[in-house]
C-alpha cells in the first residue's frame, strides 16, 4: 500500500513537471521578449504622449510628425528626439512643459535604437 502511494506520488510529479511548455515555447518567448520592436513598443508610447501635437500633419507648433515608423526613426536617427525625452530640463523636455516619461519607457526607445530600428 505504501509503495504505491509512492509510485502514484511519482507519476503525479512527472504528468505535472512535463506539463509546462516545450522547449520549442520556451526558445521563443525568449527572443521575442529580448527585442524592442517599433509595432509592439515604441509606437505605443508615440501615439499616447506625442501625438496630440506631432500628427501628420503636425499641429500646435510641432515641426513633425511622428506617426509613422520612418518619421519616427528619422527623428531619433537624425534628430535629437532622444536627447528631449531624456533631458531633465523642463524648459526642453518632450512632452512639451513634462512631466518626463517613465524612465522604463525612455530605456525602451534607448533600446530600439540599440537594436537596430527593428519594425516588427
Ligand atoms: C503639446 C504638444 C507636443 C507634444 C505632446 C509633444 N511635442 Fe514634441 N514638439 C512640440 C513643439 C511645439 C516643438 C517645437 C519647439 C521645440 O523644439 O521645443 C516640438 C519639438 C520636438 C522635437 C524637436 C524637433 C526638431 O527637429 O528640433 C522632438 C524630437 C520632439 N518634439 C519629440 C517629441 C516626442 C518624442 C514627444 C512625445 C514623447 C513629443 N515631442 C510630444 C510639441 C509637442
Amino acid at each position: 500500500m505504501k509503495n504505491s502511494i509512492i509510485i502514484f506520488g511519482l507519476l503525479l510529479t512527472t504528468v505535472f513537471s512535463c506539463s509546462y511548455n516545450s522547449e520549442d515555447d520556451l526558445t521563443e518567448d525568449v527572443v521575442v521578449e529580448d527585442m524592442v520592436t517599433y509595432q509592439d513598443n515604441v509606437k505605443s508610447i508615440i501615439d499616447n504622449n506625442c501625438i496630440s501635437c506631432h500628427s501628420s500633419p503636425p499641429v500646435n507648433g510641432a515641426p513633425m510628425g511622428l506617426t509613422t515608423y520612418q518619421q519616427v526613426r528619422n527623428s531619433v536617427e537624425n534628430g535629437n528626439l532622444i536627447a528631449r525625452i531624456s533631458t531633465m530640463d523642463v524648459a526642453s523636455v518632450m512632452p512639451v512643459g513634462g512631466p518626463r516619461l517613465p524612465q522604463n519607457l525612455i530605456d525602451l526607445i534607448i533600446q530600439w535604437e540599440a537594436d537596430g530600428f527593428l519594425e516588427n
